[in-house]
């Protein structure tokens, strides 16, 4: 379990995560619309003049907060009918999100550190908790639903998005195969394994989960995009520690010493060839996003 927690440490607290997560945030973006449209949450405030209490756990750089953002704005609910907190564990992803908070000039957010295991909150104090793209990436998922379930108020939304296919694989297993065929192609489904426990990258198993939980209105819906990452470079940058973790897991000593060097360029390089040094790595990616009720 420490060394889990360690993985996403490392991969998360890096001082130029703002840079690093760049062109993975182009890929979480529009699937944090899809999850804030399926929460129902601008129905509910516009339905009503509500004062809605919002949680965004593991926020990252702001993605849902931008979504929730625009989809309100949409309806016409003024910042002053719903207050945001955004939670991470990770110091520069909350400076990354105090950034957006000020670039954006939003007055109805707060940022606070919180492990989302343990998030020490005021239980029932949310309408909404959001949770996109870590679940799949924790050492005790289960804990961290519990934790969830217990912030969200009696009739409030948790809504989680997580991965099925990760889309930047593609391009790396295409330069194992063409350059390196003695090192594995890794499935979305190996690598969310070395990541964190559960198998948050299927439905049915997410479904009973929150059966399980006892909570309501479950819906849980695999969603397929293709995503525009960004540049060879931008995605490279982005792709340095989930490759490490796959060198470290899953490759043997003697593939490690051969490869370890030469990996990284030849598919930097092979994305440059596809793409063009400018162009836009595009891959296709499936998310699951879930939503469900706590019982009243
Ligand atoms: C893949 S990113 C997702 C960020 C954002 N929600 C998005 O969709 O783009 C995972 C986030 O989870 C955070 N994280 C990882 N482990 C965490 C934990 N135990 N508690 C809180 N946040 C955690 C990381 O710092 C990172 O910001």
């Amino acid at each position: 379990m420490a060394s889990q927690e360690s993985r996403a440490h490392d991969i998360f607290n890096n001082p130029n995560i703002k840079t690093i997560y760049r062109a993975a945030s182009r890929t979480t973006g529009p699937y944090a619309k899809v999850l804030v449209q399926q929460s129902g949450i601008s129905k509910a405030l516009s339905s009503g003049n509500l004062q809605l209490s919002v949680l965004d756990q593991a926020c990252g750089t702001g993605v849902v907060a931008e979504a929730l953002h625009a989809e309100l704005a949409a309806v016409g609910t003024p910042e002053t009918n719903w207050h945001l907190k955004c939670t991470d564990s990770s110091q520069p992803m909350l400076d990354a999100m105090a950034d957006l908070v000020k670039e954006k000039g939003w007055q109805n957010v707060e940022t606070a550190k919180s492990d989302i295991l343990n998030n020490g909150l005021e239980s029932e104090a949310y309408d909404y908790a959001f949770q996109s793209f870590v679940f799949m990436a924790l050492p005790d998922s289960n804990a961290a639903l519990d934790e969830t379930i217990r912030i969200v108020k009696p009739g409030g939304t948790v809504a989680i998005n997580t991965w099925i296919k990760v889309g930047w694989m593609d391009d790396v297993n295409l330069t194992t195969a063409t350059q390196f065929p003695d090192l594995p192609q890794v499935t979305s489904n190996q690598f969310g394994r070395l990541m964190g426990d559960g198998e948050w990258d299927n439905p049915s198993w997410i479904e009973n989960k929150l059966r399980d939980k006892n909570l309501n209105n479950i819906q849980v819906n695999p969603v397929s995009m293709t995503s525009a990452m960004g540049t060879p470079e931008e995605v490279a940058e982005s792709s340095v520690f989930p490759m490490k973790l796959i060198m470290d897991k899953l490759w043997n000593d003697e593939q490690r010493e051969k490869y370890s060097t030469r990996f990284f360029p030849a598919y930097v390089d092979q994305m440059i060839n596809k793409y063009g040094k400018d162009g836009i790595v595009s891959s296709d990616w499936e998310a699951i996003v879930v939503t469900a009720q706590k019982p009243l």
